[in-house]
């Protein structure tokens, strides 16, 4: 019964009450509010996104101008709004231009809830490596000035990974939002002002969506 009331707190009974697919939902409203990194317009890819509350949020922040790409190694159910598109992937299998549609204009976000599926021993060194596949795909996939949001579960390798996300950005902190369970050991780097390496070509800001092709829901 204890264990029910925690599970079935304030922040899930609101997102059920406010049509969101997961709690999680107001952790990534915490982290706009805190940060505005989301704007009318965007193009925003979303890693790990099911089941799809953080889709929810940037699509309601976007707009019918902006658009939101997900994976997940899980299907995310159809439905949700025109400006979202999802596909069933492996992050570490997929590379940026299968999510950009468009590789003429990268993204403006990069936004990860990744976590890995086991709840037990290592779980925060394979979190780090989910991070580090993101980074990794960030010179492909976000636009010069972009932001990016990760969750990563606090461990040994949690410093290490702030001070790179602090080397890539203008600046970058650690965030705990109200919605993270007292118990998780999740924090949220949120990093803005992406210095993109010289190599990269100039992209361009985001432009109205281009159809998705095969393979693709909405
Ligand atoms: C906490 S959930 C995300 C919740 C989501 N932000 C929402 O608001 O609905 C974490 C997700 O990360 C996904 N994930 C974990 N490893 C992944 C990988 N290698 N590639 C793609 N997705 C992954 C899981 O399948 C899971 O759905």
């Amino acid at each position: 019964m204890a264990q029910r009331r925690i599970l079935h707190d304030e922040f899930f009974k609101k997102a059920k009450a406010e049509g969101y697919l997961a709690r999680s939902a107001y952790k990534l409203k915490e982290i706009q509010e805190r940060h505005r990194i989301l704007r009318s317009g965007m193009k925003v890819v979303d890693l790990g996104c099911a089941p799809g509350s953080w889709l929810q949020v940037a699509s309601e922040i976007v707009g019918p101008k902006g658009l939101v790409i997900g994976i997940d190694l899980q299907e995310v159910r159809p439905g949700l709004a025109e400006n979202v598109h999802t596909i069933v992937g492996d992050i570490f299998k997929t590379d940026a231009a299968a999510l950009l549609l468009d590789p003429d204009a990268k993204f403006n976000a990069v936004i990860s809830d990744m976590a890995p599926s086991t709840t037990g021993h290592g779980d925060d060194a394979i979190s780090v490596r989910l991070c580090r596949r993101v980074l990794e795909l960030l010179p492909a996939m976000l636009a010069p000035g972009g932001s990016c949001v990760m969750k990563v579960l606090e461990g040994g390798g949690y410093p290490e990974l702030l001070k790179d996300c602090q080397r890539l950005f203008a600046k970058a902190k650690g965030l705990k939002p109200k919605a993270s369970r007292d118990l998780s050991r999740e924090i949220f780097i949120v990093a803005e002002g992406y210095k993109a390496p010289a190599a990269t070509p100039a992209a361009k800001l985001a432009k109205p969506a281009p159809k998705p092709g095969p393979g693709w829901g909405s």
